[in-house]
């Protein structure tokens, strides 16, 4: 989700009006995800470079998502979207952990849309933290490395619930994968599109979808 910091800069106003715009657009295609035929959904929301921004825009960026958990969880509830973080949550502010923690809890039953948030997400970061996890089992015995496959590998990343992306969409003109989900991501088809995340509705995301069901998936194979 790019694009929110020019979207406001164009009009005047501070990075973080153009945040909040965001967030109204990611209730926007949270809602309309299942009628999209999108099942699984996993929106970058803050990576592990955002820290780099002002405390003002990164203290904004995690009161923005306080919020959105708090305000959310009915709706959450009632569309049967289940939310998970992915990311290192341990460097958060305790009490919006818990707060994850909580809607994590109150969704967990809900199978109708699986919603993932990265925060504090970094693909690097994720497969270093999966090496060290494996690792550790390794030397002390409970994991022979010879059986770390593709499989074992995969259920020890953040995303160990989620199947691999079909398509990865990056909004704002950028055409950089920047960190988001290099694993998972290694056949995935990437769509790139000028419109700044604010501007982003469910009929763009339907308009790419319909160009991504005319894409011919062989996965190294060749064409039937
Ligand atoms: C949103 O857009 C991405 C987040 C970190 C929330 P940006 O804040 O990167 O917006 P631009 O790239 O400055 O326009
Ligand atoms: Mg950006």
């Amino acid at each position: 989700m790019d694009g929110n910091g020019r979207w406001a800069t164009q009009r005047g106003w501070p990075r973080l009006v153009g945040h909040r715009k965001g967030a109204e657009r990611v209730r926007e295609l949270v809602s309309a995800s299942p009628d999209l035929g999108i099942r699984h959904l996993t929106l970058y929301a803050f990576s592990t470079e955002n820290w780099k921004r002002s405390t003002e825009e990164v203290l904004g960026l995690m009161s923005i998502l306080g919020r959105y958990i708090r305000r959310e969880a009915s709706r959450l509830k009632e569309e049967g979207a289940r939310l998970r973080f992915v990311g290192d949550r341990t460097r958060l502010d305790p009490k919006l952990q818990s707060l994850m923690q909580w809607i994590e809890t109150q969704t967990a039953r809900n199978d109708r849309l699986f919603l993932n948030v990265a925060i504090n997400y970094g693909g690097r970061d994720e497969i270093l933290r999966a090496a060290r996890a494996l690792a550790a089992q390794a030397a002390s015995g409970d994991l022979d490395p010879a059986a770390i496959d593709e499989a074992r590998f995969g259920a020890a990343l953040d995303t160990w619930h989620t199947p691999d992306p079909d398509l990865i969409v990056r909004t704002s003109g950028e055409t950089r994968v920047s960190n988001f989900l290099p694993w998972q991501g290694a056949y995935s088809e990437y769509e790139f599109t000028d419109t700044l995340w604010p501007d982003f509705t469910p009929a763009h995301m339907a308009a790419i979808l319909d160009r991504f069901k005319l894409r011919e998936r062989r996965y190294g194979g060749v064409a039937q």
